[in-house]
């Protein structure tokens, strides 16, 4: 089948994960973890490397195997890598406005010269000039574009006509964790209204640690929270009181996620029930599984010719996107469409 070239902008946490994830894959038979073990005839192990960008001096200039475990990085440390031969290069910094043209112009030759075919951000979620910078490159250099972050970019439709233009496909916003919060919130609403409950209130919300976290807690908490919301509320056809957001950091939790869920609700001639949930992660892994089928969902969209968001992808597996649904509803459909 060959390789999925990609390269990767934002050499933090889940590109840690990411990468130490595609090795582990390559090393081991059994597809422990992954939703799909194949893609469109793709394996997880099929995912080449070819590109990084970070600006984070510290991480810029090392071979990508040694800069996902730069000391600001707490995702756990899996397995020791090869050598990649892929050097990070530095990046577009659209938040400091410092040098745009030039830095944008060398990721749009960086990506042309190692061939890349899919350009995944994975930059830090309130980087939000940065990212519209680097879906403009991945125009420029013809690379598909995947959004992990909840920048506004397959919502806006601006941008996305510019990918129908170029005949180039994107997903996004703001990746769905395989087991995250947000997914579990989904199902576990769902499956209640399947069982015929009445729900009368219900509330998630988080405490974590890293960069990310602190980032969402200090700059972006309340767009996560409207995001949240406003993917989960979907999962039943009534409304009722609801939230979903992530509410605290904590430092020395690190990559560690504690979600707790509230539940409220009737079955059966109006007797009442009550549910507390809390589910603990680490934050970084819960990204792979997702991350590793949208990358092989893009490789197909693009060899079947698709442009534009690709729906069937992004409800599948982003919290933020432009076609919101239930999370099995978007399973099958994204079953479906690899079919
Ligand atoms: N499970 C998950 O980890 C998960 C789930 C959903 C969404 N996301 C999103 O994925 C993104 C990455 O998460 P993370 O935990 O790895 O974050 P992180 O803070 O660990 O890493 C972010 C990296 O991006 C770099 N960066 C910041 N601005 C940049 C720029 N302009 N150009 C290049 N690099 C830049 C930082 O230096 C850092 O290395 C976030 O936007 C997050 O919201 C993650």
């Amino acid at each position: 089948m060959g390789s999925i070239k990609v390269a990767v902008t934002g050499v933090g946490n889940c590109c840690s994960a990411l990468i130490q994830g595609v090795h582990y894959y390559r090393e081991h038979w059994d597809s422990l973890g992954l939703v799909h073990e194949t893609v469109g005839g793709f394996k997880a192990k099929d995912i080449e490397f070819v590109a990084a960008f970070d600006i984070e001096p510290s991480k810029i200039g090392r071979d990508l195997s040694e800069s996902i475990f730069s000391p600001l990085n707490t995702a756990p440390k899996i397995r020791e890598l090869p050598k990649l031969d892929v050097k990070v290069t530095e990046g577009v910094d659209g938040e400091s406005g410092r040098n745009i043209e030039t830095a944008r112009s060398n990721v749009v030759n960086k990506l042309v010269e190692s061939d890349a075919e899919i350009l995944l951000n994975l930059i830090s979620g309130s980087a939000h000039k940065s990212s519209r910078l680097y879906a403009e490159a991945a125009l420029e250099a013809d690379c598909s574009f995947l959004n992990a972050t909840p920048a506004i970019i397959a919502c806006d439709t601006t941008l996305v006509k510019l990918f129908e233009d170029r005949g180039l496909p994107l997903v996004g916003d703001d990746l769905l964790d395989q087991i995250g919060a947000t997914a579990l919130h989904m199902g576990i609403l769902e499956f209640l209204n399947s069982r015929g409950v009445r729900i009368d209130e219900s509330y998630q919300l988080d405490v974590g640690g890293g960069a990310e976290s602190r980032s969402t807690f200090e700059k972006t908490r309340d767009l996560k929270r409207k995001i949240k919301t406003e993917a989960v509320s979907k999962s039943v056809s009534y409304s009722f009181p609801l939230v979903s957001g992530s509410t605290d950091y904590v430092d020395f939790m690190n990559n560690q996620r504690d979600s707790f869920f509230w539940f409220k609700g009737r079955y059966f001639s109006g007797a009442s029930f009550t549910m507390d949930v809390k589910l603990s992660t680490i934050d970084a892994p819960n990204a792979g599984s997702i991350l590793i089928d949208a990358i092989r969902g893009l490789k197909l969209a693009r060899k079947r010719g698709l442009k534009g968001v690709i729906h069937p992808i992004s409800s599948y597996g982003f919290k933020n996107a432009p076609k919101k649904c239930t999370v099995s509803k978007a399973y099958n459909e994204f079953k479906r469409f690899i079919e």
